[in-house]
């Protein structure tokens, strides 16, 4: 698909400094769009090819502020301030290779889960000759965030659904003994997923969905018998259920697991 961008030279009047226009209909609500824009932590993560580190300097509803480091390893002082009223948000270069330069987002709602989003480039200091080229670049760097950014948005809100739906009844589970190169294996017990693997000889279980925002917690135990959440980056200890690294939360209840000799029986009683 071509890239969505538009671009018009300023009109008399108009801002010198709009290097042009990205337009995007996206399948999420406006709750989940609002979250996004104010999740400042998961930029190293779920766009790790576009940012290395942050470190937050301010943060609240209001908006955040931020020293992120980019992928080529220039480092910014980033601001992004939100307005509700007008459904939109202003993202700031303060310090850095693109001071001054503005990113304003405005969002239209056109159904419970659908949006319009209209993101116009503002950048200082750019020759007439060179705004088209500018902006494309922008265009082309916020349709990759984006393209995360859904990922991470409608799997959350699926995992929401999923949980409203979820019956909490007892469940016993049997499985034929799996085979390690399954390994980690999905399961569903009592409308929960969860991920059974193994660590140090042991079989281990925990939520397929992170307890910090819902991530998936797919990918494999490492060495340390850690999983980690590919949004935000936290760390959980498979054993124990403790967050190792990002956050104060942990796994929640998990099945029992009992192994025989060719089977694997899991038991979830549910807390009542
Ligand atoms: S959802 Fe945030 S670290 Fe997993
Ligand atoms: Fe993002």
């Amino acid at each position: 698909m071509s890239l969505r961008y538009e671009y018009a030279p300023p009109y008399p009047g108009s801002r010198v400094d709009h290097v042009g226009t990205y337009k995007r209909t996206l399948p999420v609500s406006l709750e989940r769009m609002y979250e996004n824009a104010l999740d400042w932590e998961h930029l190293p993560h779920l766009h790790g090819s576009s940012f290395t580190a942050i470190n937050c300097l301010d943060s609240g509803a209001w908006g955040w502020r931020a020293e992120v480091t980019a992928a080529n390893g220039t480092a910014s002082v980033l601001e992004l301030a939100l307005d509700r009223d007008c459904r939109r948000w202003i993202t700031r270069n303060l310090q850095g290779p693109n001071v001054g330069a503005e990113i304003w987002t405005h969002v239209f709602v056109t159904a419970p889960r659908q949006m319009d989003i209209v993101i116009d480039f503002f950048v200082p200091g750019v020759p007439d000759e060179a705004r088209e080229k500018v902006g494309r670049a922008y265009a082309a760097a916020y349709e990759r965030l984006y393209d995360e950014d859904v990922w991470m948005m409608s799997e959350r809100q699926a995992q929401i659904d999923q949980r409203l739906d979820s019956i909490q009844a007892d469940q016993t589970l049997t499985l034929d003994m799996p085979d390690e190169a399954t390994l980690p294996l999905q399961i569903e017990m009592s409308g929960r997923r969860f991920m059974l693997s193994r660590h140090q000889q042991q079989w281990v279980v925990y939520p397929a969905q992170c307890p910090h925002q819902l991530g998936p917690l797919s990918g494999d135990v490492t060495a340390a018998g850690e999983v980690v959440c590919p949004w935000h980056g936290y760390r959980f200890d498979v054993i124990s259920g403790d967050c190792t690294h990002g956050g104060h939360c942990r796994f929640g209840q998990r099945p029992e697991i009992n192994a025989g000799e060719q089977t694997l029986t899991l038991s979830w009683v549910s807390s009542r």
